[in-house]
């Protein structure tokens, strides 16, 4: 990309997307130095589209195929393809449920990030800030971290701990966790944005600002 040019931004999508909302907020203002160039779904009817069409953002819905983790061939040639049309930059997953690898982690290497939330390694998959209130655990949190061909097991390039607090319901935590996601998702693609995060193996640096 050359300085010249907005760095551009493919969001992807399974549910209601709150995430996706907080960095379109985040670009219209200017705190990421970005722009939001697709929103893609593997569900027809989710928020994450809806509330992009709200936007005026370009947002399309691509049929994930006979699977229910991942994408079948056909599907993950349309979403690179989608996402290469676009020119985007970084490929941002925001809940999007499928499981990426192979050839769609080869054409964007190093450029597709996911937020997760718990303190990984803690607690990967699914439901995991139910996890951590069933262990017991007092402190949990967020982690945005590259993605490799594990599940949830690439580079992390940022952390925010949330604590559990006494009486926590599912519900109550799973609010301050995701305040915490829109908080620090949107201050990690901000920092690649401005080239300010480099991957070594499985190092991030943040540059100095
Ligand atoms: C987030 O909690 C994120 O950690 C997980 O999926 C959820 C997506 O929420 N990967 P939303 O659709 O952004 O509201």
């Amino acid at each position: 990309m050359s300085s010249q040019q907005t760095f551009r931004l493919g969001i992807l999508g399974s549910g209601k997307g709150s995430n996706a909302d907080a960095i379109a907020d985040g670009c219209a203002s200017g705190k990421i130095p970005a722009q939001v160039a697709v929103v893609l779904s593997d569900v027809a009817e989710a928020g994450i589209l809806q509330k992009a069409r709200a936007r005026g953002l370009n947002a399309k819905f691509i049929d994930p195929g006979k699977f229910r983790t991942k994408l079948d061939d056909a599907a993950e040639v349309a979403f690179i393809k989608t996402l290469q049309e676009a020119k985007v930059d970084l490929v941002v997953l925001a809940g999007f449920m499928r499981i990426l690898k192979g050839e769609f982690l080869r054409v964007f290497k190093d450029r597709v990030i996911n937020i997760h939330p718990s303190l990984l390694p803690s607690f990967p998959g699914l439901d995991a800030w139910k996890q951590a209130l069933d262990y017991g655990v007092k402190h949990t949190g967020v982690t945005v971290h590259f993605v490799d061909q594990g599940i949830d097991t690439g580079p992390i390039i940022a952390q925010e701990t949330v604590a559990i607090l006494q009486g926590d319901t599912a519900e109550m935590l799973h609010k301050r966790i995701q305040e915490t996601e829109h908080r620090l998702y949107s201050k990690a693609v901000a920092a690649l944005a401005r080239g300010e995060v480099q991957v070594r193996g499985r190092q991030t640096i943040w540059k100095q600002s």
